[in-house]
């Protein structure tokens, strides 16, 4: 639905990826795949690792320091923290307090978000009707993952894709008629949930409860028969009731699942190859993170300027979709 006017501003733009590359030669070694076959089917050269002991909230910290860097940032009086992950380090604590910990705000709420590869453009419109409610004044939402911890690398049909990563986005209330947030959408399949899930924890082994590893599962030709055919409608409609159209938008920033569905989209909504911001060649799909990470990427080799608009729109397990029409101002 097209939103009444907004007060919510995006101020500050920051992101972090793990050092540790793993490229499509270093997966030649582990399964029974290569090179060629990832970069025709996917897009994806290489992505980064989290080391062993870092976890989506060691992410979550370096990128929010590194927005505070970059920006000038004052971290103490953000009121609200909103994490979008599948791969908390923990279900409790959230990483959302993890980060607050970690920075001392006082007085600051904190939630996780799990929406799948919505979860970032989720989030953000949670972190707008927050600030529009007026009981908030400075929300920062993160999409972080280490999906490398819930990634079974012996399958092949899904250890090519994922990639660890972290982007944050600062968003503030504004006095005035300057609007950041010009419009929104959301739509679920719930139907479809067992196309893309993380497995259960194993009940019992030999009569005791364990923790075992859980990985994510996917029907992959499934989910991207979904993605071309669902998707690309949610993200006409969600033009359509803005009364806009992809030659009137600067940028597309769609969840960078996988070149191929990120061109098919293109295709099926009108927007030019030049406007998809993708950087899945050399991150993969890094879930709740791809659409800052992408983002934060075309920010600083400065072809997103202040003023232009972009189109994100977020999708995966669920099935969930979840789509933000915004003007960068910063
Ligand atoms: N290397 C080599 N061959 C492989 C590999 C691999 N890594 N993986 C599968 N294959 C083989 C299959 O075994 C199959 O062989 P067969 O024909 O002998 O049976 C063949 O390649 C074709 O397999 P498909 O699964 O049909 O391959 P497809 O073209 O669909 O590509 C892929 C697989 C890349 C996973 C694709 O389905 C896809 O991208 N799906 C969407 C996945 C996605 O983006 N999910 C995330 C969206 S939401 C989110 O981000 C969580």
């Amino acid at each position: 639905m097209t939103l009444p006017i907004s007060n919510a501003v995006i101020t500050a733009i920051g992101s972090y990826v793990p050092e540790k590359v793993l490229t499509n030669a270093d997966l030649e070694a582990i399964v029974d795949t290569s090179d060629e076959w990832i970069v025709q089917r996917t897009g994806i050269r290489e992505r980064r690792i989290a080391a062993e002991s870092q976890y989506s909230s060691d992410l979550s910290i370096l990128a929010v320091r590194d927005m505070a860097r970059r920006y000038n940032v004052q971290l103490t009086d953000i009121d609200y923290i909103i994490v979008a992950t599948s791969t908390p380090d923990t279900f409790v604590p959230s990483v959302a307090s993890r980060v607050q910990a970690e920075f001392g705000m006082q007085g600051c709420g904190t939630a996780d978000l799990q929406a799948a590869c919505a979860g970032f453009t989720a989030a953000l419109q949670m972190a707008n009707g927050l600030l529009l409610s007026g009981i908030y004044k400075k929300v920062l939402v993160i999409g972080t993952e280490t999906l490398s911890k819930a990634t079974d690398y012996t399958d092949r049909t899904t250890c090519i894709l994922f990639g660890d990563g972290a982007g944050a986005f600062l968003l503030e209330a504004a006095s005035g008629s300057k609007s950041d947030i010009i419009a929104a959408s959301s739509n679920t399949d719930g139907s479809g949930g067992h196309l893309l899930y993380r497995s259960s924890l194993s009940p019992s082994i030999g009569g005791y409860d364990i923790i075992a590893t859980s990985n994510i599962v996917q029907n992959g030709r499934e989910v991207y028969r979904w993605a071309i055919s669902e998707v690309s409608k949610g993200i006409n409609e969600l033009m359509k009731k803005s009364g806009t159209s992809a030659a009137q938008i600067n940028w597309f920033a769609p969840h960078n699942a996988n070149q191929r569905i990120i061109d098919a989209l293109c295709d099926k909504t009108g927007f030019h190859l030049e406007q998809a911001l993708s950087s899945i060649a050399k991150y993969g799909n890094t879930s709740a993170a791809s659409i800052p990470l992408a983002i934060d990427d075309a920010v600083r080799d400065g072809r997103i300027a202040a003023g232009d608009t972009i189109l994100l729109y977020g999708f995966g397990g669920g099935l969930t979709q979840s789509g933000i029409l915004l003007r960068w101002s910063i």
